[in-house]
């Protein structure tokens, strides 16, 4: 087994079947309770530092029954209890606790016990409970620990344990806690009925390309169901015969250590699993696609790692899936696929920092339990989604750092769980939504949208010119129809001046004028509809249109009416309007 303890740490939690009760019968022979205060006042002897003065009580004098933090069976007045935890007591343990031969729970958890467990510990065989985590015992996991057969609670967590962990504690049939947490523990015994395996968040180191073979060693724990060996500077890749453990496996920690190389497709033997967890390790290769076959899977974490290519089809088969998080995998492209909505029951997904393509599907609005979508920095494309406000428990959206472009789409508005929404550095368009999740500006999200508009006025200012040129167009037209009637009608027809010139040089003119009433009108109209121009500047000014419409009647004043009015109106304005008349 290709793997070292560099620091005081290895916790291991196995949970072993509780089936047999083996009892081995002692002779109590000669021992009394007199040999139990005997070994007490031995135990006491080794004792440093009491600082509490708890043990002030242990004299020759008095019974151990009476003493404190010391128990006894009411029936044959022998100490079976001896809880000393967190007093603080210097010392070693005294080999003379073997002697408490009725002793079934022993707590010497939370002192600064130093020296080794010994040997005699062994003796113990009634013992049950051995609690001596966060103290200074140094040494091996003694052997003769093994012959405590009814020991249930082994807990040595936290201590400066060294050497391997003896394959005989498989033996102890009844454990069902082994804690060796945080030791110098190295390596791991044949353990055929190990349910549980912890060891995560440890300083296990490994090197080479066979770093994590040990795991083989776990290929005939049949009833492993939690593996755990995350948090620990395990190097070298996952070996193929993970695909041997247990098939009763549901949870398989080994995020955060230095596991390279691709994930083998043998791991589609492991259909017990629910929880997978590879996290920041330098994983790379394409997710396999075998991971699909993993239909119990609830939970997906394959998170910074360096792996490759697209997401895989075959994911959309996980309908289990709560959470999954392939983030920051920096070399994932391509658009995710379609079947990604069989995703039915997906809560937490986790797709930023990738390079992801295509747009956002549709279908996403179809994950009715979503809570959370990151897919923040990619290069997602395309428009939001409005499907996204259909999805009602929706509390953080972060489409942010992409290429999303569009309109933020009103449905947006009823997402009544929203905590976050950010769509900031994408190209949106258009202003934002107003009502519902938009009231609270603070979990709204969207600088870097150049195109975009919070507010109404900046929406008018950007935006303005169009629909009120519009409005503009229809009142102004309507407004130079009606004024240009009036002043048609007081130009052309009742001036006076006008009337007066006419009739001075055509005696018939009331009757031969209606042609030149209709040019005098045209001309007229011409500079009204001037002003329905649609920007400012083809737009002639008011004194502009009032100095043509005095030329118009000066023209028409100076003029032979038989000569058409030379009338200098704008280009484009008219030539059809006028034509049309
Ligand atoms: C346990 O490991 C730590 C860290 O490597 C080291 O400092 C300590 O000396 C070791 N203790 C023993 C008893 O080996
Ligand atoms: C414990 O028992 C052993 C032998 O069984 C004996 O030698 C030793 O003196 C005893 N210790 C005490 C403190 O009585
Ligand atoms: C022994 O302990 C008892 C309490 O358990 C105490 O009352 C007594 O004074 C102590 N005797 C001596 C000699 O310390
Ligand atoms: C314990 O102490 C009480 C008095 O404090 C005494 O009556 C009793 O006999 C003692 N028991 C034993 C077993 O010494
Ligand atoms: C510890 O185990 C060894 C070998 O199994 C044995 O010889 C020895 O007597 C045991 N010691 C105790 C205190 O049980
Ligand atoms: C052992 O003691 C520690 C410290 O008090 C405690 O946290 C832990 O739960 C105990 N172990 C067991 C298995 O009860
Ligand atoms: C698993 O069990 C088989 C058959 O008993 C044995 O040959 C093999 O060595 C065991 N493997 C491990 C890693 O213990
Ligand atoms: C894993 O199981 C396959 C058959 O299912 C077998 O061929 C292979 O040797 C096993 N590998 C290990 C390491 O046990
Ligand atoms: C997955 O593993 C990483 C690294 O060990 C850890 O940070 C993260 O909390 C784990 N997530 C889950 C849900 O287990
Ligand atoms: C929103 O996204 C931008 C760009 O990804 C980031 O810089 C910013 O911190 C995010 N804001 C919040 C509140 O998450
Ligand atoms: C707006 O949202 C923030 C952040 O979620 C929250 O602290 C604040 O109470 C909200 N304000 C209102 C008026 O709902």
């Amino acid at each position: 087994m290709a793997f070292i303890l560099l620091s005081r740490c290895v916790a291991v939690f196995v949970f072993l079947l509780s089936s047999q009760s083996a009892l081995p019968v002692r002779k109590a022979a000669a021992l009394s309770l007199y040999t139990d205060k005997e070994a007490l006042l031995s135990f006491k002897s080794q004792v440093t530092i009491d600082p509490l003065n708890t043990l002030s009580s242990w004299n020759s004098s008095s019974s151990p029954c009476n003493w404190t933090r010391v128990s006894c069976s009411q029936v044959n007045q022998r100490v079976i209890g001896l809880d000393l935890s967190g007093l603080r007591l210097t010392g070693s343990v005294s080999p003379h606790i073997g002697n408490l031969s009725f002793l079934r729970s022993l707590h010497l958890q939370e002192n600064q016990f130093a020296g080794v467990i010994p040997d005699q510990i062994g003796s113990l065989s009634r013992l049950s409970v051995l609690n001596m985590s966060h103290n200074s015992i140094t040494g091996p996991i003694p052997l003769n620990l093994t012959k405590c057969l009814n020991l249930q609670i082994l807990d040595l967590m936290q201590n400066e344990i060294s050497g391997v962990i003896p394959e005989e504690l498989s033996s102890l049939k009844s454990l069902e806690i082994l804690n060796l947490g945080k030791n110098n523990l190295s390596g791991l015994g044949n353990l055929p009925e190990l349910q549980m395996y912890n060891i995560g968040y440890n300083l296990i180191k490994s090197s080479g390309d066979e770093g994590l073979n040990f795991l083989t060693s776990l290929v005939n724990s049949s009833h492993l169901n939690f593996l755990a060996i995350d948090g620990n500077l395990l190097e070298g890749p996952i070996p193929e015969s993970i695909g041997n453990l247990s098939s009763s496996l549901r949870s398989l920690y080994l995020g955060g250590n230095r596991i390279h190389g691709r994930i083998p497709a043998s791991i589609r033997h492991l259909r017990s699993l629910a929880l997978l967890n590879i996290s920041y390790n330098y994983v790379s290769g394409e997710i396999p696609p075998e991971i699909g076959e993993l239909t119990n899977l609830q939970e997906l974490h394959l998170a910074a790692n360096k792996m490759s290519g697209r997401i895989p089809n075959s994911l959309g088969k996980l309908q289990k899936l709560n959470a999954i998080d392939l983030s920051a995998n920096e070399l994932l492209t391509g658009p995710l696929p379609q079947e990604i909505k069989g995703l039915q029951n997906v809560a937490a997904v986790d797709f930023s920092h990738n390079h992801l393509t295509g747009s956002i599907p549709d279908t996403i609005g179809s994950w009715k339990s979503l809570e959370k979508l990151f897919m923040d920095d990619n290069m997602f494309s395309g428009a939001i989604p409005a499907t996204l406000g259909d999805v009602k428990g929706l509390e953080i959206l972060d489409l942010s750092s992409n290429q999303i472009s569009g309109m933020i789409p009103n449905n947006l508005e009823k997402l009544q769980a929203l905590q976050l929404l950010n769509l900031s550095f994408n190209d949106l368009e258009g202003l934002l939504p107003q009502e519902g999740a938009f009231r609270n500006l603070s979990r709204i999200h969207v600088e870097g949208n150049s195109k975009l508009c919070v507010d109404l006025t900046c929406w008018n200012n950007q935006h303005g010119k169009k629909t009120s040129t519009a409005i503009y167009i229809v009142i102004a037209s309507i407004a130079a129809v009606a004024v240009c009637s009036v002043i048609a009608v007081l130009l052309c027809v009742v001036d006076p001046e006008l009337l007066l010139s006419i009739q001075d040089s055509q005696p018939d003119a009331r009757f031969t004028s209606p042609g030149k009433q209709r040019e005098c009108l045209i001309s007229v109209l011409g500079v009204g509809l001037s002003r329905t121009a649609d920007s400012p500047d083809q737009r002639a000014d008011m004194r502009d249109s009032l100095q043509k419409l005095k030329t118009a009647r000066d023209t028409l004043l100076r003029q032979p009416l038989d000569h058409k009015p030379d009338l200098d109106l704008e280009a484009g304005i008219g030539e059809s309007s006028m034509n049309s008349f």
